[in-house]
C-alpha cells in the first residue's frame, strides 16, 4: 500500500503543484490519477519514487516513509513507464527490455530469454527482438516500455500517460492487454491519465484532481459516475456523457443479474476492476 498524508509540493518558483493530499493506494490494484493538464498528477506520481521530494506531509510505501529510503533502493521496487516509452535508441528491443536485469548483474542469456518471454506477454512478435526502437510503431514502443518495466519485476508500477501518444484504436488494444496482464501479475499500479474514459476503464479506484493540485474526489468508477462530489467533477465527467456511461455500467450489471448470477458475483466483478 502507498499512502499520502497531508502531502504538498511547492516548487522553488512558488508554484503549488500538490496541495494537502491525503490518499490511500491499495496493493495489487490499478489506481488512476486523472484530471486536466497542470493539476499535479505527474508531481504526485514522482513523489512516490522521490524523483520529486514533497515539501510537506508524509508518503509511505508498505509502511516505510519514503524519506527514510535512499532513492536508488526505493526505485528498485518501483517501475516507471512514461508516454514516449523512453527507450534507448542504440539498443535492440530485447536489450532495452533486459536493461534492469543486466544492470543488476543477471546472466546475459537468462536476461534475454526472460525478455523474449515478456515480449510475448505484452503482445510483441519475437521477430522484433533484434530491431531498434525507431523501427517500431508508437504502440509497439509502448509495449516495449511496459515489458521493460515488468522485467525488473517490481511490486509497484508508476505509469505516466503511457498510452496517450498512440492513436485511439491502438490505445484501446493496449488498454485491453494491460488489463489482461494485470490480472496475471497483480502489481500495485498508479496510472496517470487526463482521459476520463481511460480512467473509468482501467481504474479500481480513481482520484480526480482539480487545478491547484487539490484532490476533488477519490472513489470507485461507479461511485464517481453515480455521485460526482462537486461541479468540477461533474463537468470533468462530461455532463450527459457521464450519465450515459453510468447507464452503460448499470446495464452490464443488469445483464449479469439476468444471467442468474448473484449480487455478490457482480460486486466481486466490480471489485476486480
Ligand atoms: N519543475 C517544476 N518547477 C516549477 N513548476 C513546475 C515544475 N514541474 C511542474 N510544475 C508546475 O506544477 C503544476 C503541476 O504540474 P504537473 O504535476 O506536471 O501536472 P500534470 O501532470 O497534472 O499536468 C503545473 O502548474 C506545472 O507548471
Ligand atoms: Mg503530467
Amino acid at each position: 500500500m502507498i499512502t499520502f498524508e497531508g502531502v504538498s509540493k511547492r516548487y522553488p518558483d512558488g508554484t503549488v503543484a500538490v496541495d494537502h493530499l491525503d490518499l490511500e493506494i491499495p496493493a495489487g490494484r490499478i489506481t488512476v490519477l486523472v484530471g486536466p493538464s497542470g493539476c499535479g498528477k505527474t508531481t504526485t506520481l514522482r513523489m512516490i519514487n522521490r524523483m520529486v521530494d514533497a515539501t510537506d506531509g508524509t508518503i509511505t510505501v508498505d509502511g516505510r516513509n519514503v524519506r527514510d529510503v535512499d532513492p536508488p533502493t526505493l526505485r528498485r521496487g518501483i517501475g516507471y513507464v512514461i508516454q514516449q516509452a523512453g527507450l534507448f535508441p542504440h539498443r535492440t528491443i530485447v536489450d532495452n527490455i533486459a536493461t534492469v536485469p543486466l544492470l543488476l548483474g543477471r546472466n546475459k542469456k537468462e536476461a534475454r530469454t526472460h525478455a523474449l518471454e515478456l515480449m510475448e506477454r505484452v503482445g510483441l512478435d519475437a521477430a522484433l527482438a533484434k530491431r531498434y526502437p525507431v523501427q517500431l510503431s508508437g504502440g509497439q514502443q509502448q509495449r516495449v516500455g511496459v515489458a521493460r518495466a515488468l522485467a525488473a519485476d517490481p511490486p509497484i508500477l508508476l505509469m505516466d500517460e503511457p498510452f496517450s501518444a498512440v492513436d485511439p484504436v491502438v490505445r484501446t488494444g493496449l488498454q485491453d492487454e494491460f488489463l489482461r496482464l494485470q490480472d496475471e501479475v497483480e502489481k500495485t499500479i498508479v496510472f496517470v491519465t487526463h482521459d476520463i474514459d481511460e480512467a473509468v476503464k482501467l481504474g479500481h479506484r480513481i482520484a480526480v484532481f482539480q487545478v491547484g493540485g487539490k484532490l476533488a474526489q477519490y472513489a470507485s468508477p461507479d461511485e464517481l459516475l453515480a455521485a460526482p462530489a462537486n461541479a468540477f467533477v461533474r463537468d470533468f465527467l462530461g455532463g450527459d456523457k457521464g450519465i450515459r456511461r453510468l447507464r452503460f455500467t448499470q446495464e452490464l450489471e443488469a445483464e449479469d443479474d439476468a444471467s442468474g448470477q448473484t449480487a455478490d458475483t457482480v460486486a466481486d466483478k466490480a471489485a476486480d476492476r
